[in-house]
């Protein structure tokens, strides 16, 4: 399957490039930057959502499936798009949001029975605070993030059916499948009982509210695969890879009828050594890992690992077995915006959401009126510079990327001194070290990749480094 040991890149549509100067990123600019992915070497790209959407959740509240929000473009210039990358040899990915629409969808107002609702409230919790609840006409929708999402109803057969046309729908149009929005909480307890209290850890960092209950009816019902074999019954083997929240020990249910499932503990492992090792670990005991570190959810490696640690996170994103996912900006090593900033998202996210940064001028190239979000010192941090330089970030990644299709399959953790993070793929040996000071390297052959020139050096790796050597002991 292409998608093996695909890298997919994510583009935040708003803010990858803007092509009619309004300051949002759009489809035809998009287009205009597909070579930038072509020559990074990636293999794919995934767009978060581009459909038609009151925007209360960037497009997570789909007001239209099938169609383009106007502030992207057009389904003409989807399909443009669509065929310039397929002629750089570049797979598109959408992104299907299944468990909820947009409030503004009209299927809210003529099918009100595809919804789920309640006379009175349980308590059940949205992922954004506060209840999963809001009253209307008197009775209460459900609703797992904003009140302007009300979760669809997906054991009524004529839910399944419209999605699975949707799903088709962009197939049909060239899309090479779906990266699987939230699909842990697809289906909920019928009865809609209340989460028990919590009996033991989630597995996975949730809000102080949520940590308290068992989080077992309000998401993850059993039955779960039902709806999700209708799904991959619609895209024949077209690669779905789903946004499962849950740790990889349940995994199980989803990778029956989905390809993937993002890994998550690693994501949210600190950058230590060991924790990261026990990620791994824990991840790779099944197959079906989605390797990503960053999104437009949760932070960028540079702002979360620390930028003396963001080109050793780079590495070991781009050197484990499976696909990853590389979110646009992290190639150059893009930071996020200034912290606690909720001008747009409630939710706090703005700042991981910054426009991509092309060139030194002031808007960084993305735009040229006003970026919808301000651009974070792109005198200092873009690609333009950066392509010329060998030493750079995206000369790393790029190097990454190429190096990562001659790695054998499998993956063997090492035992490595303390943090220090090792593992062997066939005969090249990853080795990271996490630590503020030099550490001894695994015993291995030549590097072959070093995150810094002279990371690796008379048997020692240096501070805050990573190499990749090949052959086996000196
Ligand atoms: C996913 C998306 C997130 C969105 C949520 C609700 O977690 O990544 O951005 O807010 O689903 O659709």
């Amino acid at each position: 399957m292409w998608w093996q040991d695909a890298v997919i890149y994510q583009v935040y549509p708003r803010s990858f490039q803007d092509s009619d100067g309004d300051g949002l990123g759009d489809l035809p600019g998009v287009e205009q930057r597909l070579d930038h992915l072509a020559w990074l070497g990636v293999d794919a790209l995934w767009l978060s959502p581009i459909y038609p959407s009151p925007m209360h959740d960037f497009g997570y509240d789909v007001s239209d499936y099938k169609g383009v929000d106007p502030v992207f473009g057009t389904l003409e210039d989807f399909d443009r798009l669509a065929a310039a990358a397929r002629e750089r040899g570049l797979r598109v990915l959408l992104d299907l949001v299944p468990c909820h629409t947009s409030i503004e969808h009209p299927w809210f107002r003529e099918h009100p029975d595809w919804y789920i609702w309640a006379d009175q409230p349980n308590n059940w919790l949205s992922a954004f605070g506060g209840s999963a609840w809001s009253r209307l006409n008197g009775r209460y929708y459900l609703h797992s993030f904003y009140p302007e999402q009300p979760d669809l109803d997906w054991r009524n057969p004529d839910v399944v059916a419209a999605m699975q046309d949707v799903l088709a729908f962009w197939i049909g149009r060239g899309a090479a499948g779906y990266r699987v929005d939230a699909i842990d909480r697809l289906l909920k307890d019928p009865e809609l009982r209340d989460d028990p209290p919590a009996s033991g850890p989630f597995g996975l960092p949730l809000s102080d509210e949520e940590t308290k209950l068992a989080l077992t009816n309000s998401r993850n019902a059993p039955d779960t695969g039902v709806a999700l074999a209708r799904m991959r019954d619609a895209v024949d083997d077209h690669l779905l890879v789903g946004e499962v929240y849950l740790p990889s020990a349940k995994w199980q249910p989803y990778l029956e009828h989905l390809d993937a499932a993002f890994a998550f503990e690693l994501l949210h492992a600190d950058w230590d050594a060991s924790v990261l090792r026990a990620a791994i670990e824990a991840t790779t005991r099944r197959a079906g890992a989605a390797w990503v570190l960053s999104n437009h959810d949760f932070g960028r490696l540079v702002t979360r690992f620390g930028a003396e640690n963001a080109r050793s996170a780079a590495l070991m994103l781009l050197t484990l077995p499976g696909p990853a996912f590389l979110y646009q900006g992290d190639e150059i090593g893009l930071g996020d915006g200034p912290g606690g900033e909720r001008k747009f998202d409630r939710a706090g996210r703005d700042r991981y959401r910054h426009p991509m940064q092309w060139d030194g001028s002031p808007t960084g190239g993305f735009t040229t009126g006003e970026p919808w979000l301000p651009t974070v010192e792109p005198e200092r941090v873009n690609v333009e510079a950066q392509r010329e330089d060998p030493r750079s970030t995206v000369s790393l990644v790029r190097d990454l990327l190429a190096l990562r299709r001659v790695l054998a399959d499998g993956l063997e953790l090492v035992d490595a001194a303390p943090g220090v993070l090792a593992y062997r793929r066939g005969e090249h040996t990853v080795a990271i070290n996490t630590t503020a000071e030099e550490r001894p390297a695994p015993a291995t052959g030549e590097p072959v990749l070093e995150t810094w020139p002279g990371a690796l050096r008379a048997g020692a790796l240096a501070a805050h480094s990573g190499a990749i050597t090949m052959g086996l002991s000196r």
